[in-house]
């Protein structure tokens, strides 16, 4: 943790608390030093150009300056081999911290104008503290109830947009337990900068202790029991959940599936799918199916609608 003390190490960065980190601030590192040393090549040399071709006298006549055809491939050519090489570091790193691992732990998040409330899988939720296991990927899918916000911890060095009407997602996995913040990076309102929520990072079994006792003082249902009610109620008329056909596609395995629309596009099912599909089915119509389903906006709250995700997701 950083008990506020500067010294070389963590001086331009915080400390390096997740499986990313290293590679983040080694691009950083490249890009920084890359930097420093053409801005001194570039500075360093147009000074002694500018003393050394001054003009010397009153009616001296400038040098002809023609093309160097070599000069001019170099310096297109090693710039352009550095921007390809930063370019492939920062790729491999955007799409490795883009796609979680299958297997990670999923909590979800909300934002608002001013704080961030955790929701765990067992129906567990906290208020502007992040509880995670360490040395497992987690995985946060994120929505906002009113205007953007942004999470961040800089610790984890990960950062993403949070975004009402729709479910952004970043994921991370922390090496070591202890603790440290997560802020709003997205101005937001007066009480941005107090957006705060303090991040603790626990073992494995610490952890599981937290998340149990957690529940016990709440006592929600897990997501998956809250969809399943709902979908007890409302969806079981035109959906199975074993694969049999009724008026609309069975939950069974559609989660991850590649779906074909009656227009002739496709898309994978996952959880912003899901949602549109709830809120407004007329969007995309499964191929052999009629649009006969009601739309659902306003009439299910964020909390239905995450669930019936997780339910779906349990439908394999
Ligand atoms: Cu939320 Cu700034």
């Amino acid at each position: 943790m950083n008990d506020g003390t500067i010294s070389l190490s963590n001086f331009w960065l915080p400390k390096q608390n997740s499986t990313f980190a290293k590679n983040v601030d080694f691009a950083w590192d490249v890009v920084t030093w890359v930097s420093i040393f053409f801005f001194l090549l570039i500075v360093v040399a147009m000074c002694w150009f500018v003393y050394r071709y001054r003009r010397r006298a009153e009616g001296e006549k400038t040098s002809t300056v023609d093309h160097n055809l070599q000069l001019e491939v170099t310096w297109t050519i090693i710039p352009l081999a550095i921007v390809i090489g930063l370019f492939v570091v920062g790729f491999r790193g955007y799409v490795n911290a883009a796609v979680a691992p299958g297997d990670a732990y999923e909590i979800r998040v909300a934002a608002q104008k001013w704080s961030w409330t955790f929701f765990y899988p067992n129906g567990a939720k906290s208020l502007n503290e992040l509880v995670v296991p360490a040395g497992r990927p987690v995985k946060l899918t994120m929505s906002s109830k009113d205007v953007l916000h942004s999470l961040f911890i800089a610790e984890f060095r990960v950062k993403q947009d949070v975004v009402p009407g729709t479910y952004t997602s970043l994921w991370f996995e922390a090496l070591e337990p202890g603790e440290t913040m997560l802020e709003c990076t997205e101005y937001c309102g007066k009480d941005h900068s107090n957006m705060l929520a303090k991040v603790r990072i626990l073992d494995a079994t610490a952890f599981t202790d937290w998340v149990e006792k957690a529940n016990a003082a709440n006592a929600n249902l897990p997501p998956e029991k809250v969809g399943e009610g709902v979908y007890t109620k409302i969806c079981s008329a035109c959906h199975s959940t074993d694969g049999s056909p009724r008026a609309a596609p069975s939950f069974k395995g559609l989660f991850g599936k590649q779906e074909s629309f009656n227009d002739g596009s496709s898309a994978t099912v996952d959880d912003n799918y899901i949602r549109e599909s709830i809120l407004t089915p007329n969007a995309k119509i499964v191929k052999g199916f009629a649009g006969v389903m009601p739309p659902f906006q306003g009439a299910l709250s964020e909390q239905e609608i995450a669930g019936l995700i997780a339910f779906i997701k349990a439908q394999k």
